[in-house]
Parts: structure tokens; sequence; C-alpha cells
């Protein structure tokens, strides 16, 4: 068909426009002729939900399709792109929305995290396919490969750095010296963080992927409850400039994997030797590590967050999904046949590393040696150097081999009750070396 051919329509509603929704906005308008050849008909922009139609906007938006009347928009469209965020109102109208046999697509996964299954449950009773390409990694086609493309492998782990926002806090930590408040500041200015930081340095944004991730490459329900999750807001410029000098970077990691006893979803800050692929992950980039039984291991890399990167994996969701209503067709669902155990983030293997203020003086070290030998701890490396700024104590770096997350756990909470112990300084998961 050519770009001239497509007379057929489909109506598209949007459901807001802010960062990502406008660019969504401009990639219609702007490329509407190259779209309704791709699709075979044309997408055409019905209406777009706002919470004030009187907010200034980027000219691209057209201020004659603006409406605070979101129930009835949805239920007179085709296809309803939902990136307004939030659980409320965004769940009862993505609802409302498959109630009316209209497709959805959203960037949400706050939502999905939380009420993925009932969601789902909706657009099969209806018949529609829910896509959510942009809920995770932004840019990063990640959803449709762990889907589709690996549908007939066995995905065995999936790790990355999938919160752009705290990969940029720390990068700029690391590279500029920047403090983090000044950092945040500098991510929510650039678009990339929520309109409310917290869910994204305190981890929740990543977790929020990590069920997403986690549920699709493991065919089991795995809730956001279910995500053990630590943020970075612990993360001192010191960690910082320690992990440089140890070798590392700090990175705030997602971590999905399945074994033989279930499956385990985590999100924490870690340290990652330089040479590690993932150390020069930078900016608001994000990265992520599939490893399949047969496919071994891959890698995904691109634009985790911003407007435009967002609204392309929108627009692909879009263009698929558009292609489906002309053919009748539907994406696969979900998949939660294997119902795997989801366990404990305590029973998961891991390393640690952990920084000390301990008193300079005799049997210091042998009484920490011991707390680690009860809780069958095995250290890798010791090193103590003096304080400067402190006189009488020293600094106690301890890299441990792999343990049990909870005896690991218990051994610094022993370790901090000790008399020789003036401060832990920090506690960091240790990751790919
Ligand atoms: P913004 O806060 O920039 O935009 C939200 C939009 O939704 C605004 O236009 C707002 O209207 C509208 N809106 C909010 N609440 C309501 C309501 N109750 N009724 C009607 N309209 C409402 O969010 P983003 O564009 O950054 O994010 C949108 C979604 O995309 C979120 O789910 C987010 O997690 C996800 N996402 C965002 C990424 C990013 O980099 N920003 C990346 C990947 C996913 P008004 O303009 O009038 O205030
Ligand atoms: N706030 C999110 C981030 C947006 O920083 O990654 C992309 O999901």
């Amino acid at each position: 068909m050519s770009i001239t051919q497509a007379s057929s329509k489909l109506r598209v509603a949007l459901l807001g426009c802010g960062v990502v929704g406008t660019q969504v906005v401009r990639i219609l308008v702007e490329h509407s002729d190259e779209l309704a050849a791709r699709v075979g008909a044309r997408l055409e922009l019905v209406g777009i939900a706002v919470r004030d139609t009187q907010t200034p906007r980027e000219s691209v938006v057209p201020q004659n399709l603006l409406t605070e009347d979101a129930e009835t928009l949805v239920e007179n469209a085709d296809i309803v792109v939902e990136v307004m965020g939030g659980i409320e109102p965004a769940r009862s109208l993505i609802v409302r929305a498959l109630g009316a046999g209209a497709t959805v697509i959203t960037a949400n996964k706050a939502l999905l995290a939380q009420d993925g299954p009932a969601l789902y449950e909706a657009a099969d009773a209806a018949g529609v396919d829910l896509s959510f390409e942009a809920a995770v990694a932004g840019a990063i086609p990640i959803i449709r490969p762990i889907r589709d493309s690996l549908a007939g492998d066995k995905v065995t782990r999936v790790l990355g750095i999938v919160n752009g926002t705290t990969n940029y806090v720390l990068d700029q930590m690391t590279k500029h010296g920047l403090g983090f408040d000044e950092a945040v500041k500098d991510a929510q200015a650039l678009g990339y963080a929520e309109a409310d930081p917290t869910a994204d340095v305190e981890g929740h944004d990543a977790a929020a992927k990590a069920a997403i991730l986690a549920s699709l490459a493991f065919h089991t329900r795995v809730a956001l409850k279910d995500v053990s999750c630590e943020g970075i807001t612990h993360v001192t410029a010191d960690d910082v400039a320690w992990a440089q000098r140890s070798g590392h970077v700090i990175k705030l990691l997602a971590m999905c994997e399945q074994s033989d006893d279930g499956v385990v979803a985590r999100v924490y800050p870690a340290l990652v030797p330089h040479e590690h692929p993932l150390a020069n992950v930078g900016d608001a980039f994000n990265a992520v590590f599939v490893e399949a039984e047969n496919a071994g291991p891959l890698m995904f890399y691109g634009q985790g967050a911003g407007g435009a990167p967002t609204a392309s994996a929108v627009m692909g969701d879009l263009v698929s999904a558009a292609r489906n209503r002309l053919t009748g067709a539907k994406s696969a669902g979900e998949s939660t046949y294997a119902d795997l155990p989801v366990l404990d983030a305590g029973q998961t293997d891991t390393r640690y590393q952990i920084r000390l203020s301990v008193a300079d003086k005799p049997g210091v070290l042998a009484a920490i040696a011991e707390v680690f030998a009860e809780q069958g701890v095995s250290i890798e490396t010791v090193t103590q150097a003096l304080r400067d700024d402190h006189e009488g104590y020293a600094s106690l770096v301890v890299t441990t081999h792999q343990g049990k997350e909870a005896a690991l756990a218990q051994t610094v909470e022993t370790i901090s009750r000790l008399d020789v112990i003036e401060e832990i300084m920090s506690v960091l998961r240790v990751e790919g070396s």
C-alpha cells in the first residue's frame, strides 16, 4: 500500500499529554502518512485527556482535541493510549476502555505491577490487546523480545539497569562529583524522573519493572510486593569515591532469577567492576541482560527514560495493535502456566562489601572474623587503612564470597553491636566479578 492509499481510520484516544504524551502527539502528527502506510489505516487522534485543558502546551498539541472528560473519550476509541501515570483514574479508565472493546497501550509500570492480572483478564475477556513495551526501560525493546522472540526458549535470568533517573544520578555523582539532591533535580528537569522522584530513588520504579520482567520471563505472577527493594537514598558521595578507588562503580540493579527452587526478583544498589559492560552504562541509559538456556546471554541497551524515547516504544505498540485490529489478530496475553514459587530474597546468594570504622587495637579483626564464621559467611578480602580524620580508628573494608543474603544481613546486624565497631559506613552488594 502506498502512503496515500490508506482510506480506513482507527480512532486513537490519548490519556495524558505530559512528557511522554506530548511526544506521542508529535510523532502521530509529524509521521501520519508513513504510519498510515505501515498500518494500512490512518491513526486518527480523536482526543487527548488531561487534568487541565488551560495548561500551556507545545504548539504541536492540537488545542481543540484537549478534554477533561476522559471517561467519554475512552468509550469512543478503537485504541486508547494511557500515558497519564498513577493508579487512579488510570486503572478505571483502562478497564472502561477494554470493556468498550478498545485496545489499550500503556506505559504505566506502577499500575501493571500492582494490578496487571486484573487488566490482562479484562483484555482477554474483551478479546483485545493490552500492550506495554514503554513500561520497562523506555525505548529499549525488551517486553516483545522476552514475550515473543524468546517464547521457545527458557529464560533463567534477567539483570539490568532499568531506571534512568537513578542511573543518571549515580553517574553524575561518579563522573562530576555532583551531590545527590542536585543530580535528582537535573533528572527531573530532563523529564527522566517521575513527578514524585521518591519512586525512582527508593527503587520502587525499578521494582515495578522487575515484577513485570520476572512475570513475563518466568511465566509466573510476580507482584510488586514480591520484589525485595532497596533504593539509592543511602548512597553517599563517600561510597561513590570508595567504589571508584576499589575499581567499581555503584549501579542500581534489578535482578530476576529462576532456580530449581523458584523465582526471585530484587532491586538494590551494587558495586559493579569498571570492566563490566553495565559499569559503562551512563546518563539515563538502561541496559538489560537476558540469559536463556539456548540463546545464551543477550544484551539490550538504549535510552531508558525521557519523552521521545518512551514515545517510540508507545508508537511501536500502537502500530502493531492497529495492525492486529485490522486483521482481527491478537498478541499473546498473560502467561502464568509455570506458576513457580516466588522465593524470599534472603535465600538468594549474594556477595557483600562492608565498610566499617573500627577501633585500631588488638583483637578487633579476630572479633569481626568470628561473627562471619558463626554465620557461615566466608571472607574473600580485608583491607585496612588508618583514618586521617579520626585518630585511633581505622577503615576496614571486608568483601565476602557468595553467601546467603539472610546470613550476610545477620552478620552485619551482629557486627554492628560489637563494642569495637564505631560505625558501619556502608553495606553494598558486589556483582559481576
Ligand atoms: P507527566 O506527569 O509528564 O504527564 C502526565 C499527563 O497525564 C499530564 O498531561 C496530565 O495532565 C495527565 N493527567 C494526570 N492525571 C490525570 C487525571 N487524573 N486526569 C486527566 N489527565 C491526567 O507524566 P509522564 O509523561 O512522564 O509519564 C506518563 C506515564 O509514562 C507514567 O505512567 C510513567 O511512569 C510512564 N513513563 C514515563 C517515562 C518518562 O521518561 N517520563 C518513561 C517510561 C514510562 P496535565 O498536563 O493537565 O497535568
Ligand atoms: N522515571 C523512570 C526512569 C522513567 O527514570 O527510568 C522511565 O520508566
